[in-house]
């Protein structure tokens, strides 16, 4: 089915090689488009469209799996990807008062990025490490046992960082 979109000038040959290995496999969306989204940081709109176009899948059937799971981003995130946990240990264990502090500290909503495009900041299911409940990752990096307190050193710190480049 052909798919009717308007470009966001995404380079679309970036996606070939996965495409050309998972296109033909069934079962396989999730994983192309894990793979779009390492390569492009989210899932533009034209790369929908194209994942659509060459697995022959209907758009509502791409556009619902890159919908229904909240690893996948339809905006372009800040240089920082703050998921913050809410699954019931986090919950339990405090994850309202994290999430307060980091959007007091940074005047950003769930799911939006901060002006200078430094952060961006999702709440999120489960991230697996419940042990370390309140927990919230940045980029590749976990954080556990959080404190407002503790969060605000953490963004500060990377805050300093950035402003020392
Ligand atoms: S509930 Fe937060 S990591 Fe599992």
């Amino acid at each position: 089915m052909q798919c009717q979109c308007a470009a966001n000038g995404s380079d679309l040959s970036l996606l070939e090689p996965v495409l050309a290995e998972y296109a033909d496999i069934r079962g396989s969306l999730t994983t192309v488009l894990q793979h779009a989204q390492e390569i492009y940081g989210y899932l533009p709109y034209d790369v929908i469209c194209h994942i659509t176009e060459k697995t022959g899948l209907t758009p509502a059937r791409v556009l619902g799996a890159a919908t229904f799971y909240s690893q996948f981003r339809s905006q372009p995130t800040g240089k920082y990807l703050i998921m913050l946990c809410d699954g019931t240990a986090c919950h339990v264990n405090g994850s309202a008062r994290i999430a307060a502090a980091v959007q007091e500290y940074l005047h950003v909503e769930n799911g939006g990025t901060t002006e200078d495009g430094l952060f961006s900041f999702s709440i999120v299911a489960c991230l697996g490490c419940c042990s370390l409940s309140p927990v919230m990752t940045i980029n590749e990096e976990t954080y556990g046992a959080l404190t407002p307190a503790k969060v605000l050193e953490i963004l500060k710190d990377i805050r300093a960082k950035e402003a020392a480049k």
